[in-house]
């Protein structure tokens, strides 16, 4: 395990983390890091990710461990590694020296936390082992299950209060993230007139971020077919007149993400009608970034970019209307159905493990509506909070060849002038923004989104 150079700074930042959980709720939390998942046979394993709000509290990926916080004291609990284990897998270093590092008031072998158990709240971990030791250690059902115990709730709100908003030592790790990103994208423009396969650019893209040691934040898109959203294929061959769709993010060996998607012309020319598209969509992306600032909802930021494609789509003559109103009828959504974007943090969907908790303002639920259901942030935005803003447009056969739909948007659609942009399956941009006092700033800035730019990159 990579152990940062500055711990002072690391462990001064966990315990401000905690003093804060410990100035909104009054029960002690059991956090718990996880173990890795077996690929087919128990040695062979997927690599290990450390839940994050386990992370978020005690800062390094600690395989198998947990931390109990309570009045601001953080107490950690794990076993040093075995003889056969240190064999395997060499030193990590021991309990006592980790919880030096991370600042713990004490540290403890991994089976004496059940005596330090009562009364604790706790948070689920995604993997299903770690979850099953949750409940036996704590004796109980765990939120969101029905007969969970109250303060798993509050603890739950207490973290989403503090995780919503970034504090420096996470900005600095996100802003190391987003400027790996960067770079990844370049190479990936740049390996383009050599490549012959979608998997070609994505290992000039994700060799960049390996390099840095960091990993994926989620699993990278690079497509030549955008319409698919989270296309997971990259055995396509690269023809001229595709438009590649990239959404790659680099995460750091502390775990904070970036999240940022660009869309090129694999002949390193934007076709007109391509070129048409994409300034809708990069009039929407740049409109909404200009709105960003505390106060704003960030409903009123996806309606924002709804509304710009619609008029641009208008202008364009493939939907026919007032924008206002075509967004009140779900019409954009034929082409951009997805929410404009999501809060970023050490997930690259922060919080998304807490259901709509997270996104969703208290009171707040999701619209069934089409051109709503898929907005995955509902709040007002403040100060420190990290949001991606990535509008698109696709063509996603599954929506504009089905039978209700062409029906009921018959006459809004000029469907044979939308013939005319057959070679638009996708195109996303996407940026990531934290929001200021002031109003925002651009994370993944260096990175060109204009057509002109990006053309002179490949
Ligand atoms: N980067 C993939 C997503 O935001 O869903
Ligand atoms: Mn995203």
């Amino acid at each position: 395990m990579q152990i940062p150079t500055n711990h002072t700074y690391l462990s001064k930042t966990l315990r401000n983390r905690r003093e804060k959980l410990a100035k909104l709720i009054d029960f002690p939390t059991i956090l718990w890091s996880g173990s890795s998942s077996s690929r087919n046979f128990p040695a062979n394993t997927f690599p290990f990710r450390p839940s994050s709000h386990f992370l978020y509290f005690a800062g390094l990926p600690i395989e198998d461990a947990a931390i109990r916080l309570e009045g601001g004291k953080l107490e950690l609990f794990m076993d040093n590694l075995s003889p056969s284990n240190l064999l395997w897998h060499g030193e990590i270093p021991t309990r006592d020296r980790l919880a030096e590092i991370i600042g713990a008031d004490a540290a403890f072998p991994i089976k004496e936390l059940k005596d330090y158990a009562a009364n604790a709240a706790t948070i689920y971990v995604q993997n299903p082992t770690t979850k099953i030791t949750q409940c036996q250690i704590l004796n109980r059902d765990i939120f969101p299950s029905k007969k969970h115990q109250k303060i798993d709730l509050e603890l739950t709100k207490a973290i989403i209060s503090l995780r919503l908003s970034h504090d420096d030592m996470a900005l600095t790790e996100i802003k190391q993230a987003a400027a790996v990103t960067v770079k990844a994208h370049k190479a990936g423009m740049a390996a383009t007139k050599n490549a012959k396969f979608e998997a070609n650019i994505r290992a000039a893209m994700e060799s960049i971020i390996i390099s840095h040691n960091m990993t994926c934040a989620y699993n990278s898109i690079v497509t030549v077919h955008g319409e698919v959203l989270h296309n997971g294929e990259y055995y396509h061959p690269l023809q001229t007149g595709d438009l590649l769709l990239a959404d790659v993010g680099a995460e750091t060996t502390l775990g904070w993400a970036s999240d940022v998607t660009r869309t090129w012309p694999i002949s390193g020319k934007f076709s007109p009608t391509q070129r048409d598209i994409y300034d809708v969509v990069l009039a929407a992306h740049d409109n909404c970034i200009a709105q960003l600032k505390p106060g704003v909802e960030y409903l009123d930021i996806h309606l924002l970019a709804a509304k710009t494609i619609a008029e641009g789509l208008v202008n364009l003559g493939i939907l026919k209307g007032q924008p206002e109103q075509l967004v009140e009828m779900d019409a954009h959504a034929l082409f951009f159905p997805h929410g404009v974007g999501h809060l970023l943090g050490l997930d690259v969907h922060d919080m998304e493990d807490l259901g709509d908790l997270a996104g969703y303002e208290i009171g707040r639920e999701r619209s069934s509506r089409f051109g709503l259901s898929f907005l995955r942030l509902n709040r007002p935005l403040a100060s420190g909070m990290l949001v991606t803003i990535e509008p698109g447009f696709y063509q996603v056969p599954a929506i504009l060849n089905n039978t209700e739909t062409r029906q009921k948007y018959q006459h809004i659609v000029n469907w044979e002038k939308l013939k005319h942009f057959s070679d638009v399956r996708g195109i996303r941009i996407e940026d990531d923004v934290l929001v200021t006092t002031k109003g925002a700033e651009i994370l993944t800035k260096e990175l060109p989104s204009n057509t002109d730019v990006i053309e002179s990159l490949l």
